[in-house]
């Protein structure tokens, strides 16, 4: 028997039960089933137990590995688990809705968790190189007014530059942008992206 496809599914509305992104993701992973059949699913909902870096976070991450002590260790456990699930995952859906021109704070806690010299990217003399990779990534990002690549989507590019960060470049956008001004133009133009990221068999 092939092997399930492991998907880490990560939803970042601060509003889950009329999420308009996570229903997007919902039918992400429908149609993936259908195009890939089995998939084995982790979920997590940023909204949830994520806490913000501080400074004995930062101490800590900064502490070779050998050195650490069992607090520090302990400061880190959330990050080294957040880390695992995207090493487990070979395919990675992340739904967002733009906050202010940018990423909700609960995605960007989970960005700052994730993003550790020497375990997800290190340094070279010709500049940082990701350590993740060969997976794919599907992200789902709906806005209410602004236009996807327009001037003052601080979201979507920077979004890309930090899954390439990690390693990750096989990434993938579904927008539903200007929801406020045609919800279901946007919305069936979201589909249709997804319907096209993974065609049915014929
Ligand atoms: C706190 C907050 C800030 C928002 N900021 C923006 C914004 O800067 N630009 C925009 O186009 N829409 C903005 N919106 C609208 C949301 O992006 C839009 O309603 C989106 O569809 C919500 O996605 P969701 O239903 O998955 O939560 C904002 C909404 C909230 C609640």
């Amino acid at each position: 028997m092939p092997t399930p496809t492991r998907m880490l599914r990560l939803d970042a509305s601060a509003n889950p039960a009329e999420s308009a992104s996570k229903q997007l993701g919902d039918r992400l992973l429908r149609q993936a089933r259908a195009v890939n059949g089995d998939l084995e699913l982790r979920q997590r909902d940023l909204n949830q137990g994520l806490s913000f870096i501080d400074p004995s976070w930062v101490g800590a991450n900064f502490t070779p590995a050998d050195a650490r002590d069992d607090a520090q260790r302990e400061r880190l456990a959330l990050s080294d688990e957040l880390i695992d699930e995207l090493v487990w995952a070979d395919h990675i859906v992340l739904t967002t809705p733009m906050y202010n021109f940018s990423v909700p704070a609960t995605l960007k806690a989970w960005i700052d968790l994730v993003c550790r010299a020497g375990v997800t990217f290190r340094y070279t003399p010709e500049g940082p190189v990701g350590l993740l990779g060969g997976k794919r990534v599907d992200i789902v990002i709906t806005t209410g007014g602004v236009p996807l690549d327009s001037p003052v989507d601080f979201l979507s590019g920077y979004l890309r530059q930090i899954f390439n960060f990690i390693g990750l470049t096989d990434v993938n956008i579904v927008g539903a942008d200007r929801m406020n001004v045609d919800a279901d133009a946007s919305f069936d133009s979201a589909i249709g992206q997804i319907e096209q990221s993974y065609p049915a068999a014929a």
